[in-house]
């Protein structure tokens, strides 16, 4: 049982994270069933797709345990108050929040879901994220606590949920899919990445997970397909130096992939 005191404090909390996520036109979860399968590298080129065109965007690192985004762009250093507020990072024009910015590296976060969850709280009502035209939370694998949490007070527009070609990651996507329709979020959308690889001698394409699948699933779940990217080398080289593809190489056919994605969304988000 809460006491009243407790209630107050959450209607107060409640108020503050409403307030300031409707300053946000456009909220977008990224998630998945299976982990390793590209959230937070399709979670960080989106946003900086969104931005090359013109969009004020942020990331928010929903993933507490995992919190990958400040090392993929290549952001250090502690977060700042101001006004007793908390003040996103800013790098190459897009703001982020990360508890990678709060911590040590290298140390665990041991905490519990109720924990993990209260973090998040403060990342969508404490945080000074000001007027974005686009928030993107990169989450953590699975459908658990942060899901839930992310998806009921962030009131997402847009759930993107990315899997690789093989059953095995689209067995895990189908129930992100189905959470995702559980949670009422307006739109889903699925990405397929890793779909194919191109050999850089010879232009031969290796469906090392195959290929194909994401688009069927998205289908015969009746959700929106957004597109698949390939995999590709010179992506993860500079995703391990900090260095979204997107800004680094436009061309490359990634790049290219994630620009016809960036525009499926700002589409399909008017
Ligand atoms: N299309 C791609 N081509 C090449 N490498 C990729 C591609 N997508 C992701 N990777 C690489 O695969 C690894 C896992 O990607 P990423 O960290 O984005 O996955 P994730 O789903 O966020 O993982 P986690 O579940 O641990 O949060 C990273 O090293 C990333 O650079
Ligand atoms: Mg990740």
């Amino acid at each position: 049982m809460l006491t009243d005191e407790q209630k107050k404090q959450i209607e107060i909390q409640d108020k503050l994270i409403s307030d300031n996520i409707h300053k946000i036109k456009h909220r977008i979860v990224v998630f998945s069933g299976k982990g390793g399968v590209g959230k937070t590298t399709v979670s960080v080129n989106i946003a900086y797709g969104l931005q090359a065109k013109g969009n004020k965007t942020g990331i928010l690192d929903a993933d507490i345990t995992g919190p990958n985004v400040p090392k993929m762009l290549g952001l250090s250093g502690d977060l700042l108050m101001e006004n007793k507020r908390v003040m996103p990072k800013e790098i190459n024009g897009v703001k982020v929040i990360s508890i990678a910015n709060i911590i040590p590296p290298d140390q665990p976060v041991i905490w519990r879901g109720p924990l993990r969850s209260k973090l998040l709280f403060q990342f969508l009502g404490d945080v000074e994220w000001g007027y974005l035209d686009y928030l993107v939370a990169d989450l953590p694998p699975g459908t658990g606590d942060e899901i839930i949490t992310m998806t009921q007070k962030m009131e997402p527009d847009l759930a993107i949920i990315v899997t690789t070609p093989q059953e095995i990651s689209l067995v895990d996507s189908r129930r992100a899919v189905n959470m995702a329709k559980k949670m009422n979020i307006p739109k889903i959308g699925i990405i397929e990445n890793m779909s194919g690889l191109m050999c850089p001698e010879c232009g031969y394409r290796i469906d090392l997970f195959g290929s194909g699948g994401g688009k069927k699933q998205a289908e015969e779940m009746n959700v929106l397909y957004l597109g698949m990217l390939p995999i590709d080398t010179e992506a993860r080289k500079m995703a391990d130096e900090g260095k979204p593809i997107i800004l680094e190489n436009k061309n490359a056919d990634i790049s290219i992939a994630i620009s016809n994605v960036v525009d499926i969304i700002k589409n399909m988000l008017i």
